[in-house]
């Protein structure tokens, strides 16, 4: 798959408009549920810098602003549309001061050693063509002790659930995806791209190869949402 910053990043700007409505729909509004979880496993504390990798439209960033009032987010993201969407909900907050918004690719990031607390990402490692290289950066950037949570889609492990989830993966979300957004090429990526990922099991081993220490890796809703919280020790 062409997971080129070109390929991706244009591939987000087209569907920015539509991104937070499909969300909801596809996935029942379940991505709601599952960003609180990645959340709340970061244990954030007050006046602690905060990193949201591949921020897209700033719903996890949204979700550690609400819970810790003192606590400030930098968004990391390719797509400058994805941001712009980012952007006017935190105006619409007034939280301008306390989410900072930085157009960069997640393999190189433009921060400097050691300078956030936590970091997190939602659906966003599945979009990147080196992910022991964005856990890499990821560990390069996080202070010693630093908590990092990856959300990411997975494919359920049990027999019936596994089969009705790849019926609807396969054969309607696309379609859905494609009807209210006009973008057919982008639903089908999503259903590829996750048909093709590495299972958790995988992930965990990306994580520990890239020099974090996992500390929980959480199957949520049978397992069609992963959730993994690794630390830098
Ligand atoms: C599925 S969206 C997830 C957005 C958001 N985290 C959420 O929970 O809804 C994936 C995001 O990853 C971004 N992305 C993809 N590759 C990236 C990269 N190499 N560096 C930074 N962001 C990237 C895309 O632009 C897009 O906004």
């Amino acid at each position: 798959m062409d997971k080129t910053q070109k390929t991706i990043g244009g591939m987000f700007d087209r569907i920015a408009p539509v991104y937070d409505l499909l969300n909801c729909v596809l996935s029942l509004s379940l991505d709601v549920l599952w960003r609180k979880k990645a959340v709340a496993c970061l244990e954030i504390r007050d006046h602690e810098r905060i990193l949201d990798i591949a921020t897209g439209t700033g719903d996890l960033a949204m979700e550690a602003l609400r819970k810790k009032l003192a606590c400030r987010v930098v968004g990391l993201d390719i797509s400058r549309e994805m941001m712009r969407v980012a952007g006017r909900k935190r105006d619409e907050r007034n939280w301008r001061d306390r989410y900072s918004l930085i157009a960069g690719n997640a393999l190189q990031m433009p921060l400097r050693d050691q300078t956030v607390h936590a970091a997190m990402v939602a659906f966003g490692v599945r979009n990147v063509p080196d992910v022991e290289g964005l856990f890499s950066e990821t560990r390069r950037v996080l202070k010693a002790g630093g908590k990092f949570a990856v959300l990411e889609l997975s494919i359920p492990p049990g027999r019936a659930i596994k089969a009705v989830y790849l019926f609807y993966f396969r054969k309607l979300l696309p379609r859905i995806g494609s009807l209210l957004s006009g973008r057919s090429a982008a639903y089908r990526y999503l259903r590829d791209s996750v048909l093709v990922f590495y299972t958790p099991h995988q992930v965990e081993d990306l994580l520990r190869a890239a020099g974090f220490t996992v500390v929980r890796s959480l199957p949520l809703t049978f397992g069609i949402c992963h959730l993994f919280l690794a630390e830098k020790r």
